[in-house]
């Protein structure tokens, strides 16, 4: 199956929207009609086919308009496949190995049925808004970590899933 791919994203300072971009353009690339949308401004998912849902850590858990969407969108995310992504580390581990989902991703994706996980490196930059990001822009932990070959690599996958084709599994926990 193909079908029509949602890609709903939550951000705070646009890091995880660029990584829902590229995302989107992968799979078209790879011909998966897909559609990248904030995840507070989605209202009903039944047009889409499957779904990819990422979201940035903050303090050790999703961006609230992702839980949110999760939790409104429940059922029908279950009957259909779906992706997620968490947008996090300021270092370079995510590029390294895999990174399981934090616990209250991983209650996430067993709730629906999730066919898969994966952390990407994260971005802060300087012009960061809130007194904690600032804080910690100003010990010198911010910078860009994203991979985006990774996040292609991910996506191309994704998509070679979607097509039905055979593939090793998606990096993922
Ligand atoms: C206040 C604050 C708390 C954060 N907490 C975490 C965290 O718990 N785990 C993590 O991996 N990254 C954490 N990060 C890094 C962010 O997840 C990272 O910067 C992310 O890419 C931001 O995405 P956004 O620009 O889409 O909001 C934190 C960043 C800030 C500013």
């Amino acid at each position: 199956m193909t079908g029509k791919v949602l890609v709903a994203y939550a951000t705070k300072n646009w890091a995880t929207a660029e990584i829902a971009r590229t995302i989107t353009e992968v799979l078209r690339d790879e011909g998966v009609d897909s559609v990248m949308r904030p995840a507070r401004e989605v209202g009903e998912i039944q047009a889409y086919d499957a779904v990819v849902i990422g979201s940035p850590l903050y303090e050790g858990r999703w961006h609230k308009d992702a839980r949110r969407f999760v939790r409104l969108q429940r059922e029908a995310l279950s009957k259909r496949p779906v992706w997620l992504f968490s947008s996090g580390p300021l270092d370079p581990s995510a590029s390294e190995r895999d990174i399981p989902p934090v616990p209250a991703v991983r209650q996430i994706l067993i709730r629906i049925h999730a066919k898969g996980h994966v952390t990407f490196g994260g971005c802060l930059n300087d012009d960061a808004g809130g007194w904690a990001a600032r804080m910690i822009i100003k010990s010198g932990k911010g910078g860009d970590f994203r991979d985006f070959k990774q996040i292609s690599a991910w996506a191309q996958r994704v998509a070679a899933e979607l097509r039905g084709d055979v593939v090793a599994r998606p990096r993922e926990s």
